[in-house]
């Protein structure tokens, strides 16, 4: 597996692959990787002849108190991880690579990022949709694999696809979790030994909402309210939980049927995300 660090390299070897016929599969990170990222790696090999995985910490989706500047930065083991997962190329472009200039240029999905994460961290999405745009761009991949662990940011990402007409053709990838049910994250490594056990516990309240749901319980505002009781109980701070209409994340009404039951909670000072999907 080659290592790039500028557009120009990754932009003539994937040229080179298409050129020859092969089709090229993309993976973008921020690195760190676990084995949810690692997931969507085979998914691209999967779907495509080549595979290219990006690692790079963006700085315009994290909000001014995040832990941009904590975030782990783990480049010689995620390019070991990788390579055992038969990654052929990592771009891992600078800031200054990827940001050159002040940016003027912004992708803004309207709605759909206003929900959920949307109120809680504005301005998160809209540097996510930029700097998606910015490395499909670069990248130019056939199929490019997204996981629905982050599943507001698929949302946003498949509309945004579809309505700028981006040639590339969206993958989701289901989420990863450790045995105990916690979704793997990068920031599951904020948590102590203590801490993971208990934040199996956000994807089992997930699970008995969405067994309350299948038993015929459409009082969605009262579910929201009794279930997020339960886990400010065993000691998160719920920023969010949402029973929302699948496609369009606004809060679901008895007559949707495609439903997402989505949360955002924090254990300590770790921000935890996690959702189920259903339909009714
Ligand atoms: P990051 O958090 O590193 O995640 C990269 C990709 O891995 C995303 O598509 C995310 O949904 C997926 N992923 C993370 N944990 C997963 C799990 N447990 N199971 C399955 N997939 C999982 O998401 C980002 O980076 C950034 O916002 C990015 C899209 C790279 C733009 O900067």
């Amino acid at each position: 597996m080659d290592i790039v660090h500028t557009i120009a390299d990754v932009r003539q070897q994937v040229r080179d692959w298409q050129r020859a016929g092969l089709s090229v599969g993309f993976v973008p990170t921020m690195g760190n990787l676990h084995a949810g990222h690692i997931s969507l790696v085979d998914a691209a090999r999967q779907h495509a002849d080549r595979v290219v995985a990006s690692i790079f910490v963006n700085p315009t989706q994290f909000g001014p108190n995040e832990d941009f500047d904590a975030y782990p930065r783990t480049l010689n083991a995620d390019a070991e991880q990788l390579r055992s997962a038969q990654c052929n190329l990592l771009f891992a472009p600078s800031v200054d690579e990827m940001y050159p200039d002040k940016n003027l240029t912004w992708v803004d999905v309207d709605a759909l990022g206003d929900h959920l994460c949307g109120s809680s961290r504005p301005g998160h999405f809209r540097g996510v949709t930029t700097v998606v745009s910015k490395l499909l761009n670069i990248v130019s991949p056939d199929i490019a694999c997204f996981g629905e662990k982050d599943f507001q940011q698929l949302a946003v990402i498949r509309r945004m696809v579809k309505d700028l007409f981006m040639p590339v053709q969206i993958i989701a990838v289901a989420t990863h979790r450790e045995p105990n049910g916690l979704a793997m994250s990068s920031r599951n490594g904020y948590l102590s030994a203590e801490e993971k056990q208990q934040a199996a516990q956000i994807n089992k309240v997930l699970q008995a909402l969405s067994a309350a749901i299948h038993a015929g319980n459409h009082n969605y505002r009262a579910l929201e309210s009794e279930h997020s009781q339960t886990l400010e109980a065993s000691g998160f701070k719920v920023d969010y939980l949402n029973i929302a209409n699948a496609d369009t994340l606004a809060p679901a009404t008895s007559p949707d049927s495609r439903l997402v039951i989505a949360v955002a909670a924090k254990l300590g000072v770790t921000r935890l995300i996690d959702n189920v999907t259903l339909v009714v």
